[in-house]
């Protein structure tokens, strides 16, 4: 068991330009900052809206463990056999039972520790879900029998839902990390109980248009209520958006997050 565990957790991949930033700085990130477990939220690395089997096959390739998920997981139907055969792709906890996938896992690390990763959707200008209070707490107690360092995703718009379901769990995991809106904010904290948090880690994309969208194509949504049948993405200012996190194995509390944001 090691005194601390290195985690690189990265924002919304988004498309085509996300996947190139992946590509270009994460097995130089991965080295620099010695991660033991790194995780990126895949919802929007196909064209914006969901994953694929390829993409999931070069992301693992590239040093990420495991792909979180959230509202666009599902979008395609050829990721459902992916999404069913394993933990390492997943999709939010509190969907309703029968829905394809899992929304955690415990992940065995080289030098013998274990970390868990749970994956929660938000219900606040959100599609329908079961209560991520109440399931996500209980997961949390499950997932607390095998590892102590558990992290998880809160894939939520809005930023009091995810602050409140930190609060909510602080001292029970290791972190909560919000993602979703593809902006990051400068709010990461460790919390009294020893739960690193932050409402948003961001996006890894393009941030030249509307999160991650092309800016046309983005304004057609409100200017007319239509996006014209496809929707472009974004192109230029390429960044990278994460946190880095060390943890504590024994007691799973964190020692110290640091958000980053790097540009290609
Ligand atoms: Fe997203
Ligand atoms: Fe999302």
């Amino acid at each position: 068991m090691q005194n601390t565990l290195t985690i690189f957790f990265i924002g919304d991949v988004v498309g085509k330009p996300g996947m190139e930033v992946l590509r270009r700085l994460l097995p130089g990130l991965l080295l620099r900052y010695r991660v033991d477990f790194c995780l990126a939220n895949g919802e929007n690395a196909e064209g914006g809206k969901g994953m694929s089997s390829k993409l999931f096959e070069e992301m693992r390739g590239l040093g990420v463990d495991v792909i979180t998920g959230g509202n666009h997981t599902l979008y395609r139907d050829k990721i459902i056999p992916v999404i069913e055969e394993t933990p390492r792709l997943l999709r939010p906890f509190n969907y309703p039972p029968g829905t394809p996938g899992y929304g955690s896992g415990v992940f065995d690390l080289k030098l013998g520790d274990k970390v868990a990763v749970l994956n929660l959707q938000g219900r606040a200008f959100m599609p329908l879900a079961d209560c991520p209070f109440r399931t996500g707490r209980s997961e949390i107690e499950k997932l607390a029998e095998n590892t102590k360092c558990i992290i998880v995703d809160f894939h939520a718009e809005a930023t009091a839902e995810k602050m409140a379901f930190a609060r909510f769990v602080d001292g029970r995991c290791s972190a909560v990390l919000g993602t979703h809106t593809h902006v990051q904010t400068a709010d990461e904290a460790i919390l009294p109980g020893g739960t690193a948090y932050i409402s948003d880690v961001g996006m890894t994309g393009a941030h030249s248009g509307v999160i991650g969208l092309h800016t046309e194509s983005a304004l057609n949504r409100f200017l007319h209520t239509w996006q014209g049948g496809h929707t472009s993405m974004a192109a230029d200012d390429l960044r990278l958006s994460a946190v880095l996190l060390d943890i504590e194995p024994q007691s799973g509390k964190a020692l110290h997050i640091e958000r980053l944001q790097i540009s290609l």
